[in-house]
């Protein structure tokens, strides 16, 4: 990346890592990608210390949130080499959120160099344990101080890294997700829900919370304009095996296009496994439960990888897939994925990107 300058710190805090007690998301690696967006170009390109930085309280992302993120992951393979996961796909999906928010797009070779670059600088935060990596969440926001309700003249483009284990910890069990039918995750036809925004998130916290109130991990989202419609859960995509097909819902524009997702409906069809991307009504789940039909159900996301779902609960009552545990697709999905990432399985799609120390 032209000009891009690299100041490294001082007092590295990687001693301090407790690999034990790792919380997703609570620890920030030592150094941090940053740009900005002035008088029409991004410039000033660097990698400093992770720390705070100067935000006047009239910034426009605090009050209107014009603001877009990723998240991608980078790993330590059984070669000791890094890679980073499909990165081209979050840069590109960054790059449709900005034009979606008014940002001005990031290029995504820009976004590429940063994020290596930013890796191999922290690459001593990598753990090798089994489900470790270092989960990687660039965000770019408005950061012109003013109160007009517009777009901003002037933005910030940051990108930190976090040392992370698994992001669930259910256990064998599987995540149980409650079926929301009260609120919605986003609006139908022309909203924003298939941005990576922070909009997207702060309007699952209310029905979050009471799903966690009621013991649940997550919500099932249905649509937003007849709550008949599965969407999303939570924070990942879902996939019901319904006897010996794959159904998902299909990418309607209020469904978050994850990379996790693709990847596995790409290893799905390398098995002769065409999933059908449609319309999901939970009604046809119900049935399905009711007719022995419903095998397993998964989510997919860069933070919780490929998870059983062990239990939905619509209108207070259960719906228990059939299967669960080694012999699931669900679990070679996941090894395979996980086996590709790690670079124990042959990267037969070229998805993962070397990391040169
Ligand atoms: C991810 O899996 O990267 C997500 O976006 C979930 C997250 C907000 C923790």
């Amino acid at each position: 990346m032209d000009g891009l300058v690299v100041r490294l710190t001082q007092r590295s805090r990687l001693g301090d890592l407790d690999l034990d007690r790792l919380v997703f998301g609570e620890v920030f690696s030592d150094h941090m990608f940053a740009m900005a967006w002035r008088d029409g170009a991004w410039r000033d390109p660097e990698i400093v210390p992770y720390g705070p930085i100067p935000i006047e309280p009239g910034a426009m992302t605090l009050h209107y949130a014009q603001m877009a993120f990723e998240g991608l992951k980078a790993f330590v393979g059984v070669d000791g080499r890094v890679r980073v996961f499909r990165p081209d796909r979050n840069a590109r999906r960054l790059r449709l959120s900005c034009r979606r928010m008014c940002i001005p797009e990031i290029d995504e070779d820009d976004f590429v160099a940063a994020v290596t670059r930013l890796v191999a600088i922290d690459r001593g935060w990598i753990s090798d344990r089994p489900g470790h990596g270092l989960y990687i969440r660039p965000i770019v926001f408005s950061a012109e101080s003013h109160l007009e309700v517009r777009p901003s003249n002037a933005y910030r483009f940051i990108v930190m890294t976090c040392p992370v284990g698994a992001y669930f910890r259910s256990g064998d069990s599987g995540l149980s997700l409650k079926v929301e039918d009260r609120f919605a995750r986003t609006a139908p036809h022309g909203g924003v829900g298939e941005a990576k925004t922070s909009a997207n998130y702060a309007t699952t916290f209310a029905a979050g919370r009471l799903a966690r109130d009621d013991g649940f991990d997550q919500v099932l989202w249905l649509d937003g304009s007849e709550h008949r419609y599965v969407e999303e859960a939570g924070l990942m995509n879902v996939f019901f095996k319904l006897g010996d097909r794959v159904v998902t819902p299909a990418l309607n524009g209020a469904i978050l296009p994850g990379v996790t997702r693709e990847s596995i409906i790409a290893l799905l069809a390398d098995r002769g496994i065409a999933v059908e991307e449609r319309e999901v009504a939970i009604d046809e789940i119900v049935g399905a439960c009711d007719g022995g039909a419903l095998e397993e159900v998964f989510v997919t996301g860069t933070a919780a990888v490929v998870l059983p779902v062990g239990r939905l609960n619509f209108r207070q009552r259960d719906l228990i897939p059939r299967r669960a545990g080694e012999a699931s697709l669900t679990k070679s999905l996941h090894d395979e994925l996980t086996g590709i990432q790690y670079g124990r399985i042959e990267d037969r799609h070229g998805w993962n990107h070397p990391v040169e120390s």
